[in-house]
This record gives C-alpha cells, structure tokens and sequence, in this order.
C-alpha cells in the first residue's frame, strides 16, 4: 500500500457536500444509497436496471449473513441509512449506524423516524475510533466504504474488537489487483475517490485472518463493478457529462485490473 496522502477530514468535507448529495440522488439512487450492483443478467443490463442490481446485491449480503431478530449489528459507514433501515425491516434485528459525515447521518435519522417501531439509531463516528464496548455486536456490515478510510487496517481492528467471539464481519471493498497504476486511473478513479491503491484482494484476506477472522467466503464482483459504472456513466451522461467521463474511466481501470470489488463474509474465531 502507498503512502496515505488523503485525510480523514478530506473525506468527512467530500461526503459533507450538501449538494454532491443531491446530485448523486439524481442519477445514482433518489434513497441515496451510493454503493453497487449485483446484476441477475449482467450482458444486458440497461440503465434502469441498476437500483434494483443494487438492492439485489444488499439482499445477497443479508442471505449470507445470518441475520435474524435477535441480531445487533454494527453498520460502518452506513451513509443516508437505506441499508441499516432495510436490514431492519426485513429481519426485526437492532442495528446502529456509523458514520463520518454528520449531513449523511441527518437524512438517515430523518429517515428512520418515518419507522419509528425500528430498532436503528445512527451515530456520527469514525470507523476508527468505535465509542462502544469490546464484544457489543453480533454482526458488523459494510457497503463501498472502507477503501475511504486511510488507516483501513485501524477500521478493520475496531470492527474485530466490538464483535463477540462467532461474531459475523460481511462487507463489500474496492481492491486493488495489480501493483502499478496508471496515471489516468490515478486522476480519475483514486484520486477522484481521495484514496490511495488498496489491498489485493488475497492480501486482503491474509490480513482478516492475521487480526483473528476465519475467512468464510470472498466473492469477485469485478465484472458487476464494471457493468455498475458502465450504467451510471449512462445516468449521468445529460446532467453531469465530467462525471460521465469519469465513470467510463472507472470502467477502463476495472478493465486493465487496476481496480476490483470484493465481498469478503468473515467469522470472529479468536
Ligand atoms: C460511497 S459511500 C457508501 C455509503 C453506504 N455504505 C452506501 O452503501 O450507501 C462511503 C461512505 O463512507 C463514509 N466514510 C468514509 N470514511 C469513514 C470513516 N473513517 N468512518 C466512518 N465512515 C466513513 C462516508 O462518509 C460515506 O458515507
């Protein structure tokens, strides 16, 4: 991994942006989810295809996870709250959401009082610093979030600390395959994104098992990534033409695998 040259408060002020928001709900999704699909016929998906593929891919997670009623999960990095609300419509379980930008946590407590028999609550924290006990969460969930976060190795740790010993961690992740990057990747997709190359996907899971998970199951969801930006490159075409642009580079770089998308189902088995 290279050297961090983002910080936390350049995310925090990226997510912040009232307005960056607004104009991702546009085109991405009006609930204002922000994370990718999982497409039932990925050679012809089309535009409007896409929120579903990427409400497909949250029931994907939750299937996997063994979430039920008696669940309390942790969601880090919960954004607008539309996962942490769904979850908890679906299965009765009490989840808490966390995360860096307090606008983000407004909309999902704004949300979540339209369901006030819930079990959500939403909290602004970074992924670093968990303000809850060790061993307090049955499951810690994360969505196309933790590539933000410049001391990932950190998050990953506190996600580990606050679960029981059996405790499930299941999340999606940017990866970075390849050693080399080239400068359009770096411009358009990285530092766009403010982060820095990531993980491989295998030195991924070695180092879930070096902080005491049992790896369980690692899905490649590359080619959905891909299909994901080709759709919202389409999205964003009228209204956004820069965005555009940057989403079929996003596109070129997951081609040249320079970038991925990894699902990653771990155990806490010490
Ligand atoms: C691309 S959005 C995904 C949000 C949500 N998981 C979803 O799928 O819609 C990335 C999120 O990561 C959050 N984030 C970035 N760094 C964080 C940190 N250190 N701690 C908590 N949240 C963080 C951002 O504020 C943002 O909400």
């Amino acid at each position: 991994m290279g050297q961090i040259k983002f910080t936390e408060a350049d995310t925090e002020a990226l997510f912040d942006d009232r307005d960056r928001d607004q104009r991702f709900r546009s085109f991405w999704d009006p609930e204002g989810s922000l994370h990718w699909g999982y497409f039932q016929n990925l050679a012809d998906a089309r535009p409007e295809d896409f929120v579903p593929a990427c409400q497909r891919w949250d029931e994907y997670m939750l299937e996997q996870s063994g979430i039920t009623a008696e669940s309390k999960v942790l969601e880090v990095a919960c954004g607008n709250g539309k996962s942490a609300i769904w979850m908890a419509q679906q299965t009765g379980c009490e989840v808490v959401g966390i995360d860096l930008s307090s606008s983000y946590i407004d909309n999902a407590r704004a949300k979540a009082s339209n369901f006030p028999s819930l079990r959500v609550s939403f909290q602004k924290e970074s992924a670093t610093h968990l303000p809850f006990e060790n061993n307090s969460f049955t499951h810690a969930w994360s969505q196309g979030a933790l590539y933000h976060i410049p001391e990932l190795s950190k998050a990953l740790a506190e996600a580990h600390r606050v679960l029981k010993l059996g405790g499930i961690f299941l999340f999606d992740d940017l990866v970075t395959p390849v050693e080399e990057i080239s400068d359009n990747t770096r411009k358009y997709v990285y530092d766009r994104l403010l982060f820095e190359p990531t993980f491989s996907p295998e030195a991924y899971a070695n180092k879930l098992t070096e902080i005491g998970f049992k790896v369980l199951q690692v899905k490649d969801m590359s080619e959905h990534l891909h299909k994901s930006y080709e759709l919202v490159s389409e999205l964003a075409q009228e209204g956004y033409p820069d965005l555009s642009l940057a989403f079929k580079r996003t596109q070129e770089a997951i081609a040249a695998n320079e970038l991925g998308w990894c699902f990653y189902l771990c155990q806490k088995v010490k």
